[in-house]
């Protein structure tokens, strides 16, 4: 399933057919329980892509994602701490539904649900990938067993040539 979802990934040539293609994906059993998928937000101008874990009750119910209070935190970090105004950075999650109940993603959920991010990435032209807490820090970066101590304060850098600065989940 991690193969036709990649598929059919390489198949969107932009961001819009990506979208479209991600709101009828019945890949994993997330879409059972999801009542819509959350693709992204902002645009992503400055190279900035912000990755969160995955979609909450609130952005389940809105389409969007970190619209719920952690959300109110993340728009305070660009706006306030980065001076950027929030559609200029892009805002996407590891998994486009939300797991029931807000449980932790499967292993094997993440596993057939990334080929969509990382075609949005390179959709994207994403230089600086921020994500955001443990899980999705450690997805990025290929170490899930990782601390948060010893992955955030530092750029890494993946074999695609994006930065990766882990900070903290603002929830
Ligand atoms: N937490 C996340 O990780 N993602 C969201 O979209 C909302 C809250
Ligand atoms: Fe498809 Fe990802 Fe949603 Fe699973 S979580 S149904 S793989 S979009």
């Amino acid at each position: 399933r991690r193969a036709a979802v990649a598929a059919r990934a390489a198949r969107a040539g932009s961001l819009d057919e990506l979208r479209a293609a991600v709101a009828d994906c019945t890949a994993c059993g997330l879409c059972a329980s999801r009542t819509q998928t959350v693709f992204m937000d902002g645009t992503g101008s400055r190279g900035v892509v912000f990755v969160g874990e995955a979609p909450g009750e609130q952005e389940d119910r809105t389409g969007v994602p970190f619209v719920g209070p952690a959300g109110q935190l993340l728009t305070d970090i660009v706006t306030k701490g980065m001076g950027l105004h929030r559609e200029e950075v892009a805002i996407a999650n590891v998994l486009k539904c939300r797991p029931p109940g807000n449980r932790d993603p499967r292993p094997e959920e993440k596993a057939i649900c990334t080929p969509w991010l990382e075609r949005q990435l390179e959709l994207l032209g994403a230089r600086v990938l921020i994500p955001l807490g443990k899980h999705a820090s450690g997805h990025l970066l290929g170490t899930p067993d990782a601390s948060m101590g010893s992955m955030r304060g530092r750029s890494h850098q993946r074999p695609d040539g994006t930065q990766v600065i882990p900070t903290y989940h603002p929830a």
